[in-house]
This record gives C-alpha cells, structure tokens and sequence, in this order.
C-alpha cells in the first residue's frame, strides 16, 4: 500500500508515476506547512510528504516558541527581513484565528559593565532592520519590571512574544488541507535525479528504510517528476540536496548541528518572570535564556551542543539524540545565575532538546538562511531551504510569501 495519499493525488493531477505532478513540499515543519498553505492558496495541487508518522515532529516542536523581533541579525540579511515580516504576520495571523499567543516583551540583558556596548550593537541593528519600540533602559529600571532580575542595563523589546506552535501548525494543515492540499505521512524522499533540467523525486514508505542498512540502497517505491519542488527538511535540507543527482553540489552548504537542551524550573508557584529574559548572544545561539510558555512553565535554555552529522536515512528519520543529559544542569545554574541570583540550588529538571540546522560550525560566524531557486542551481521550480534555525518559526509565514515570490520570477 505505497503511500495511499500520493497515489490518490497522482491521480487527480492525472498522470502516471514517472509523468509531471504540481508541487510536492517536502517536510511538514512549520516552514513547510506555511509554504504549502501559500502555494494551495494561489491555486497550486499540493503534495505534503513528511517521513514521520504526522506534522511537527522536527525542529517545530523543539524550539523556545518565542516571536522574535528581528533584533540580532544583521541589516539586509534573509534573517532580519523574514523575521521582521514573519512577526508581524503571525501575529496577524493568530490573532484572527485566535490561536493562543502573547505579546509578553523582552529584555536582553548586560550583567557587566563590559557588556553594554554590545547591547548598543544589538540595538543599533535591531533599529536598523526596522524593529519597533527598542528602548535601552537603566538596570534599575529593569529590575523594577522584573523583581528576581539582576542586571546593569536592558535593552526592553515590546514587540517579542510566545506562541503555541502546536495549535499554528494544526492551523496551517486545516487551511492547506481546505485549499485542496494533500499530506502523505509515512513517506520519505529518498533522493531524486535531474533529467533534462527536470528534477524527478524518489519516494519511499519509511517502513522500508527503518531495517535497512546506514547507505541508504533503497530503490524508489514511486518517482515523481512535479512542477514544483520545495525542500523544506529541516535538519535533513542539506543531505537530501545532496541526494538530487545532476544538481550541482557545488551550490549546496555544508551542514552543521547544534543541539540546545532545556531545563525546566520546579517548585515554583509563580513564575519569577514576567518577560522573556535573555542574556547577550553567545557563539552558536543566543545564550541560555527564560521562556514561558503558555502555561506559565518556565523553560531555560538552550545551550549549545555541536554534534556530528549522520548518515542520510538516519536524519531523514530524524534519529538525532535528543537526550537532555541531567549533569548539563551544573553548567546551567551559574550562566542562570548571573541575571537571576536567587536560583534555588536543585530546581532545574531535565526538558527537551531541539536540534538547529546550521550551516557554520564551532567558532565560525553565523549564517543567513539559504533559500535557493532556479537562479542559483538552474533547475526550474526546485526551491532549496537551508539552515533554517531561528528565527524559522517567527519567520514561516514570510519564508512562505519569499518562496512563492521566488517561483513567480
Ligand atoms: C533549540 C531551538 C530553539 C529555537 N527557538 C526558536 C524560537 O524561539 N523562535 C523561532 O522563531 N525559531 C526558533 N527555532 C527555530 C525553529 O524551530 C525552526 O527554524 C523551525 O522549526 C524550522 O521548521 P522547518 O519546517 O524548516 O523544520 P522541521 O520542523 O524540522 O520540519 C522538517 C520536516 O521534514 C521532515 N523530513 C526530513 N527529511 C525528510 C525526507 N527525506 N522526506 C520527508 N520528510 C522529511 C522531518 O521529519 C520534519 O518533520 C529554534 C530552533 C531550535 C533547534
Ligand atoms: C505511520 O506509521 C506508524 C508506525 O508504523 C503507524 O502507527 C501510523 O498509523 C502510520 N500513520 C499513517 C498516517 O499512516
Ligand atoms: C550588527 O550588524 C553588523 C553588520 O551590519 C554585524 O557585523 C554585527 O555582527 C551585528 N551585531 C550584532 C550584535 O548583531
């Protein structure tokens, strides 16, 4: 029973296996979902194929949650465009369909002297890529906002906030479902070819790659050749790419991963914050911070962790290490400490972990999203999205117009 789902919409776009289909979207993450929700509304058959057994069990189930302002990347870049369009579309968005979300704010926080002019930095971009109501506030003035709060100087971010992932991307597949969309669960891209400047997909049920040996021989259970191909796989972006024989591998970024775990605060009636709290980026991510989430459970976290790759099926099976290792607990507490000092010894439990697709490593400087169409590989319709880390989530529904915009040049 191959993947029932794709076999009923190869029918209705009334071709035979190997004939032309519309748009197939690889990955039911939020970005993937956003973009098929975007190409079903302007009219596109959309095929969703996610190899996990139902949307969101990647990164968009792992991550903080937090809308980001569009504060730290620098002016220009995908990061800071997508993010500052993404925010105000989600939440534009969630307030009309009322998918549960708050506007909670921010504040970065210097607990040194020596940190100030970062923050200056920090604001100075943050205004620049057209971020609203930054304000630089004295250390008083912030701990006054939040009493358990040490620090030096703020910078207070109001248009920062929280949102259920979960409930956007039960939204998303509705809509997309509505607009006609088909998602096939279960099923895995295992690679694809080009023939005549056409990329032709392989699919299998990922039943057949589980048992199967790490170098993927795998014949195709059905191969597609769609108008429209967005590679929207997350963490497994890149070494899918990798997989589209006749696309130039030269065009395609070397993969990076970094995981960031989560501990969470017990024993705590009331959360100590208020605001997110974040301390000034470090190399990698943006520093163990506080979030909350919609149920007042206070997070911290996350730190990062570099991790080897894996071979191909096993990211397409996302068969990363998700374990959060209770001993990191002893490097949380004094990175917690500086911005929140009464941090009870023994109330940090292990959360969860999220993985962030990076395409610079250790001690590299951080990369902008990659989004490359037919005029970086040359292949029409074939739209590539690489490194999607933070601020992904923030940024869907905007990655989502880019893509579309993308298509139509
Ligand atoms: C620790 C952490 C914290 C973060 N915090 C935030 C935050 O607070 N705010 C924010 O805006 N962003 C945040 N992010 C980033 C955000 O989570 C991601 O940018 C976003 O979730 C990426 O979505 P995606 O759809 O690209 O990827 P994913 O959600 O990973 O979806 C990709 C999907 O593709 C599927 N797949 C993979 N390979 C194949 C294949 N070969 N065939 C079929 N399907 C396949 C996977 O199973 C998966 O479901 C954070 C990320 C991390 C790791
Ligand atoms: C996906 O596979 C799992 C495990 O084999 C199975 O339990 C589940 O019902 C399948 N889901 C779909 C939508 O086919
Ligand atoms: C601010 O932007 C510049 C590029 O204009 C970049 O080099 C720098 O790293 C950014 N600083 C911060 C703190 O984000």
């Amino acid at each position: 029973m191959l993947v029932k789902a794709a076999r009923t919409w190869i029918r209705r776009n009334a071709g035979t296996a190997t004939e032309s289909a519309d748009a197939v979207v690889v990955g039911a993450g939020a970005v993937g979902l956003a973009v098929a929700r975007e190409l079903a509304l302007r009219g596109r058959d959309v095929l969703v194929v996610e190899s996990a057994g139902t949307f969101g069990t990647g990164t968009s189930s792992r991550n903080s949650e937090v809308i980001h302002a569009g504060i730290y990347y620098p002016p220009g870049t995908l990061k800071a465009r997508l993010c500052v369009r993404g925010k105000e579309l989600l939440y534009r968005y969630c307030f009309e369909r009322e998918i549960p979300h708050r506007q909670i704010g921010k504040l970065i926080v210097a607990t040194r002297a020596a940190e100030v002019s970062k923050l200056e930095d920090i604001m100075r971009n943050g205004t620049e890529n057209g971020v609203e109501g930054l304000r630089l506030i004295e250390g008083s003035e912030a701990m006054k906002m939040e009493s358990e709060l040490q620090c030096v100087k703020a910078l207070l971010s109001p248009s920062s906030g929280i949102v259920d992932s979960h409930s956007l991307m039960l939204s998303l597949v509705g809509e997309a479902e509505n607009s006609g969309t088909t998602l096939s669960y279960n099923t895995t891209v295992i690679g694809g070819h080009v023939e005549g400047n056409h990329l032709y997909l392989h699919f299998s049920e990922s039943k057949a790659l589980q048992n199967h040996a790490e170098d993927c021989a795998v014949l195709p259970q059905l191969i597609l050749s769609p108008r429209v191909v967005i590679n929207s796989a997350g963490l497994s972006a890149v070494p899918l790419a990798k997989r589209f024989q006749g696309l130039s591998h030269g065009t395609i970024p070397a993969a990076y991963y970094a995981r960031g775990c989560y501990f969470t605060l017990s024993k705590t009636r009331f959360p100590p914050f208020s605001h997110l709290i974040y301390p000034i980026p470090e190399d990698g991510g943006l520093g163990v911070h506080v979030t909350l989430d919609l149920n007042g459970l206070v997070k911290f976290g996350p730190d990062v962790q570099w991790i080897d790759g894996m071979d191909d099926t096993s990211t397409f099976l996302n068969r990363f290490d998700y374990t959060v290792n209770s001993d990191h607990s002893a490097r949380f507490y004094p990175e917690i400490r500086k911005y929140y000092p009464n941090l009870k010894d023994g109330s940090l439990e292990p959360g969860y972990s999220g993985i962030r697709a990076k395409l610079s490593g250790p001690r590299q400087p951080p990369q902008d999203f990659v989004i490359q169409g037919e005029d970086v590989h040359g292949i029409p319709g074939l739209v590539n999205l690489f490194g999607i880390e933070s601020p992904g989530l923030t940024s869907c529904l905007a990655i989502a117009e880019y893509v579309v915009s993308k298509l139509s040049k």
